[in-house]
């Protein structure tokens, strides 16, 4: 991974955000001046680590669960990512731009695909933290408050949404202009392309839950809402 490059890239939404972010960060608009620089060979992307250790979030999540969906399937998105960049334009792009580069475009749907998953994963691995869940920071109850009635709620229609997605995708909370919304997104799809701003996110698909949950997924989504999730990097996301 080429680091001065990286080092080039803007921030995501807030720099505590983008620290825990890792790859995603990089991710927020093109490097200035990467557009002279050489196309990133494979590996340009790389796998961020996970913002804890792989029984951290034991028994909600297991490790086996974490082994698999973060050793194998988040990493088949990076690797996927960097053999479709590799070469391209898109190599001198950050994550987000490549995603709202390709989205819709017929012949770039792998790339799409694969660059969506590689962000969505990274942000949904800080939005669960270890003895998450309780009350969120101040700042964002308060804009819960306003926009859901309260922060029960807003959790009932986060159930909600990832339970009424149908097949694999995710659940998020959101900011859309200088509100608060609950969405959901199909198979890849990034609140990005619609000009949301994400504060966190709920993985849906089977193989967020299966090895722990089987086809409970609602058993899942409870269980992340009440003890891992991480209000505070949904706030730190606020704009
Ligand atoms: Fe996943």
């Amino acid at each position: 991974m080429d680091s001065s490059k990286t080092s080039r890239r803007d921030v995501l939404f807030s720099a505590a955000a983008s620290a825990l972010i890792g790859v995603a960060a990089r991710a927020a608009s093109p490097a200035p001046v990467a557009a002279t620089a050489p196309a990133d060979a494979a590996g340009a992307f790389a796998l961020p680590p996970l913002p804890y250790a792989d029984n951290a979030l034991d028994p909600v999540i297991s490790a086996h669960t974490i082994g698999f969906h973060y050793g194998k399937h988040h990493k088949a998105y990076v690797d996927n990512l960097n053999k479709a960049v590799a070469g391209t334009p898109f190599a001198d792009m950050g994550l987000s731009q490549i995603i709202t580069s390709t989205y819709g475009k017929a012949d770039q749907t792998a790339l799409y695909n694969n660059a969506a998953q590689a962000w969505n994963h990274t942000f949904y691995w800080n939005s669960l933290r270890k003895g998450g869940g309780g009350e969120p920071p101040a700042a964002l109850r308060q804009k819960i408050e306003a926009d859901f009635g309260s922060v029960e709620n807003c959790k009932k229609e986060l159930a909600a949404a990832a339970a009424g997605q149908f097949g694999s995708g995710w659940a998020w909370l959101v900011q859309d202009g200088g509100k608060l919304l609950v969405t959901k997104t199909a198979n890849a799809d990034s609140p990005l392309i619609k000009g949301q701003r994400p504060l966190l996110t709920i993985d849906v698909w089977e193989h967020a839950y299966y090895l722990d949950y089987q086809n409970l997924r609602a058993s899942y989504v409870a269980a992340v809402l009440d003890k891992l999730i991480n209000w505070g990097f949904a706030a730190d996301n606020l704009g």
